[in-house]
């Protein structure tokens, strides 16, 4: 039997417009131009939409108007690839999930030419088929279940000879998990049947997989049908109108017998049949019968179930001998009724060995396609594979068709890129060569990358005028003996006197949240026209839509700041992500979006919490960061976040963090930041504990040298607000240590930051007080039990009273508070740690293992 599906009978299709969904459908009417796009499918009701969004490359064409076929709308347009090689498609996928995946290629003589193409196509990196036009004034479409290893795939376009592919209909259905499952390899169609004299294919809405069902019919058979309820119900979803019919052979005690070839002949095969009782069976009647199918397997005394589904399928592949495969149903002995069976699907096992290359390079590379939006024209598909097509550019190692290829060398240069060096090349982890150099990059290096060439990573970096070649781009050298005040000194009395002047000015003007203003002259260019926008790709940018889905609705916040509630949510499955939904009644609120939003895409260091996303869509602002799954250290000081109190190692550890974070911002970036808003709130904490600084809307750059900026309005938190700043509407990166020393105080003592009723109501002013008293031990956090090295207390408290001097210029840079804020983690962890190794004691490793040690894990 042979049966061959005509594009044009689907006109004849049996029309159900049922409200199923579509979820998870992908149907895409090649060549559709966009102002088309979408539209139903008058026929089905499948919501057919312009490929134009999967794929960069080809053009679109409408078939001959003057075709003497009647072709589905679906097959009216094509895209056709007059250029490159291999022209690829890119989809969304659910890795893991099974698939049905559909591609339909009319060629409908679109260019007058009346040549009939032919070409191959590819799925990721392996051939799927020839596809050879020759003769199919129709068209032709290929079929394959398929199991994806990765959320995204690709069908790839392959030109063998003279003309150009074309292709015009893709569509991609999820199948449920355990159904059609093979040893190894994808199914490829042989045929799929439903037995019935009728003449109608069945496909969606009645089969909510949207799989086509032929009726199919012999000589020799007898069609029942009933039209009772069939009970449909196991994970193969066949359609009840279809399980309603069924064929027995005419002559009762013959057997049923169905015979078909595969392709290629010796194929391995595997086959699905679908068995309903559908007539009611008196008391003496039976019907059993034996499914074989020849030199393979013999299921035997079969009795198909009253009214409901029973599915028959192998679990291996199938071997059918020269003379092809042939099924038949005995009726045994003891049966009164003759076989029956109700549906049948019958495919050929093709062998996809060729793994992918690795998912975390592919990962990385498309990435660096979308950041510098390069419109290379082999950059489609696998970046290594097949071998002949890897992408220009790049070099692969490659072992065997088992083990995945890795990319180990980047030649971007010469490429006029404009914009910061993206720190996801630092995760291609094979990669040992990347060269950028002749183009016009800005910004710094990652630290990351540089720690890669540490590793023994070549990066060619020269011919970028404006790219700084280290993570500290400041002209100020770390002094490696920086002397701290020494506090319990004389200099105490000077702070005391200080801080009494401090408080004068903040009951004198107590700013409260609503006065929190934004500077006039803050420069923020728009996100869209920046010429640096090379670094915002598609991917990052998302609709209001895409966020509702993200967060479920909104359905689960998190906590509220400054300008919107966050919510938890969802990108690409499984990556977690906080979701800041700036409340549209913040006047200010689209300046500090867009200054975070600006600020963010082009920094990026471990300690700052990084943006995955944004939304910007009329009235609807959304910030997209990394999720930080362990709250902010506000929290976890007060007990409110587990319950469990930190330890000083922990929190020297956090505050080195945080520092880490600052100090990039004040010098590691071009140009420098001030972040403007550091406090225990903004300073949060992910699954190991390690620290990142969050919440940049208030941040901006400022002057580099003896010259300083006046801004004309204050802004920041109470309480952490540099009195000098206050003063003198002179904003410099000094601010940002005042508020530093705060945290570190608070750190200390878990104190308020400004108790009314203790004797010195604001925290600086009391730890001096306390200080001059000589009482250490009641300064620090009672919840420690004493449980710390007095010497790192000294000295952090040291540290916190030079980062609160009054004066700027007295205090300390980041680089130094990152310094001596390490040397007091050295020794508390060699109090605690006795067994512990020290010996990087000179270089503290503040990896994340490190914490995992201290910290019971959230469960
Ligand atoms: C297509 O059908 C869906 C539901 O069946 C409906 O919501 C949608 O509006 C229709 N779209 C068009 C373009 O007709
Ligand atoms: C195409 O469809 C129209 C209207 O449905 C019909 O009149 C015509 O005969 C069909 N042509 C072919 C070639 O099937
Ligand atoms: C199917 O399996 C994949 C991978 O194992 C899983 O991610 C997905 O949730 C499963 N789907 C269902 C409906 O169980
Ligand atoms: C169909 O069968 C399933 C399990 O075999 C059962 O749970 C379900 O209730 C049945 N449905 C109907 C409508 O009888
Ligand atoms: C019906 O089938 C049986 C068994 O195959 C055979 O012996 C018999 O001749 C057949 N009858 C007719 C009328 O073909
Ligand atoms: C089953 O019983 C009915 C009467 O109830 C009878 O007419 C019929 O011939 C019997 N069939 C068989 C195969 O014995
Ligand atoms: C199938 O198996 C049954 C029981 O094992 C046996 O009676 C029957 O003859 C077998 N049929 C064939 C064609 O081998
Ligand atoms: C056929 O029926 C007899 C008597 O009812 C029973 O002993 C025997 O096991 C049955 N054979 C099969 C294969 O069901
Ligand atoms: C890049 O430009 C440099 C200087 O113009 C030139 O020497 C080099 O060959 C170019 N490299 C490539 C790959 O085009
Ligand atoms: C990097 O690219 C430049 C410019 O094309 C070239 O001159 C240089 O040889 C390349 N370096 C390496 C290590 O490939
Ligand atoms: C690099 O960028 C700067 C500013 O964007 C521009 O003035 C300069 O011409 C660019 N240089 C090259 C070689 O493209």
């Amino acid at each position: 039997m042979k049966i061959h599906i005509f594009l044009a009978l689907i006109g004849t299709f049996v029309v159900i417009v049922g409200a199923q969904d579509q979820e998870g459908f992908i149907s895409l009417d090649c060549g559709l131009p966009i102002d088309e796009s979408p539209y139903n499918d008058s026929f089905n009701e499948l919501t057919f939409t312009s490929d134009s969004t999967f794929i960069q490359t080809g053009k679109i064409d409408r078939v001959d108007k003057d075709l003497s076929i009647n072709l589905s709308r679906q097959y009216m347009t094509l895209r056709y690839f007059p250029e490159g090689k291999r022209n690829c498609y890119s989809l969304d996928v659910k890795r893991g999930t099974t698939y049905l995946i559909v591609v339909s290629f009319v060629y409908g003589n679109y260019d007058g030419l009346n040549r009939d193409p032919n070409f191959d196509i590819h799925l990721g990196p392996n051939k799927w088929k020839r596809i050879d036009l020759d003769g199919e004034k129709e068209g032709t479409r290929e079929e394959i279940i398929h199991k994806v290893m990765s959320n995204s795939l690709d069908i790839c376009l392959v030109k063998t000879g003279e003309t150009f592919p074309i292709i015009s209909a893709i569509e991609i259905r999820p199948l449920k998990n355990k159904t059609y499952v093979t040893q190894s390899g994808s199914l490829m169609l042989s045929f799929r049947v439903y037995l019935s004299n009728s003449d109608a294919s069945i496909r969606y809405a009645d089969d909510v997989h949207d799989r086509i069902w032929s009726p199919f019919t012999g000589s020799s058979f007898t069609h029942i049908t009933t039209n009772l309820n069939i009970n449909n119900s196991n994970a193969y979803d066949i359609p009840k109108t279809i399980l309603q019919g069924a064929a027995t052979p005419k002559n009762a005690s013959a057997p049923l017998i169905i015979t078909w070839e595969p392709i290629p002949t010796n194929a391995e095969v595997y086959l699905y049949m679908h068995f309903a009782e559908i007539q009611t069976l008196e008391a003496n009647e039976t019907r059993q019968f034996d499914v074989i199918l020849k030199g393979n397997f013999n299921h035997s005394g079969f009795s198909p179930t009253k009214l409901k589904v029973f599915t028959l399928f192998t679990e291996e592949p199938m071997k059918c001998g020269s003379e092809g495969c042939h099924l038949q149903l005995v009726r045994t002995p003891n049966s009164t009724l003759p076989p029956l069976i109700n549906a049948l699907e019958a495919y050929s096992v093709i062998e996809f060995s060729q793994l992918e290359t690795s998912l975390s390079d592919v990962g990385a590379i498309k990435n660096i396609k979308d950041t510098y939006q390069l419109s290379k024209i082999t950059w489609q598909g696998d970046p290594c594979l097949p071998q002949y097509l890897s992408w220009e550019n790049i070099r692969c190692t490659y072992v065997d068709d088992s083990t995945p290829p890795t990319i180990i060398s980047l030649d971007l240069s010469n490429n006029s890129l404009t914009g910061p060096v993206p720190i996801f090349l630092a995760t291609m982890k094979s990669l040992s060569l990347i060269n950028l150099s002749g183009n016009n990059l800005s910004g710094s290096v990652p630290q990351a990358l540089l720690d890669r060439e540490k590793e023994g990573l070549v990066l060619k970096l020269e011919g970028n005028p404006d790219l700084c070649k280290s993570s500290f781009c400041n002209k100020e050298k770390k002094k490696k003996n920086y002397l701290l005040p020494s506090v319990a000194s004389a200099a105490s009395l000077l702070i005391v006197v200080v801080v009494v002047a401090l408080f004068f000015v903040f009951r004198k003007k107590k700013t409260g949240p609503s006065d929190l203003h934004d500077p006039p002259s803050m420069t923020v260019s728009n996100v869209e026209k920046t010429n640096q926008s090379s670094i915002i790709s598609k991917k990052i940018r998302y609709t209001y839509s895409e966020v509702q889905e993200m967060t479920n609705n909104f359905d689960k916040a998190l906590g509220e700041g400054g300008f919107g509630v966050v919510y938890h949510g969802f990108v690409n499955v499984t990556e977690q992500v906080a979701v800041k939904l700036l409340s549209q009644s913040s006047s200010q609120g689209y300046k500090h979006f867009k200054a975070e939003v600006e600020l963010l895409l082009r920094v990026h260091h471990i300690n700052l919490v990084s943006l995955v996303g944004y939304c910007d869509e009329g009235e609807h602002l959304a910030l997209i960061y990394e999720y930080m799954p362990n709250g902010d250290l506000k929290q976890h000081l007060s007990g409110k976040h587990s319950g469990f109190v930190l330890s000083w190692e922990s929190r020297l550890k956090i505050v080195v963090d945080a520092a880490l974070g600052l100090e990039y911002l004040h010098t590691g970036c071009i140009p420098p930041m001030v972040h403007r808003d550091i406090k225990t709130t903004n300073i949060l904490l992910d699954q190991h504990l390690q620290a990142k600084l969050a919440d940049f809307g208030l941040s901006r750059s400022f002057p580099i040298g003896n010259e300083k900026h006046v801004s004309t309005v204050v802004a920041g938190t109470p309480g952490y607000l540099d009195p000098e700043y206050y003063q003198t509407n002179w904003l410099t990166e000094k601010s940002d240590i005042y508020s530093f020393g705060i945290v570190l105080l608070e750190m200390i003592t878990n104190r308020p930051i400004i108790q009314q009723t203790r004797e010195k109501p604001h925290l600086v002013e009391w730890v001096s007080f306390m200080i001059t008293k000589g009482d250490i031990r009641n300064i620090m956090d009672p919840n420690l039990h004493h449980n710390y090295d007095i010497g790192s207390v000294w000295k952090a408290i040291e540290i916190a009273m030079s980062c609160v001097n009054l004066s700027s210029t007295r205090r300390p840079n980041m680089s130094q508070v990152v310094n001596e804020l390490k040397e007091c983690v050295i020794s508390e962890t060699s109090r605690i740690g006795e067994g512990r190794d020290m010996e990087s004691k000179g270089s503290v490793d503040f990896s994340k293992d490190f914490y995992n040690e201290v910290i019971p894990q959230a469960r």
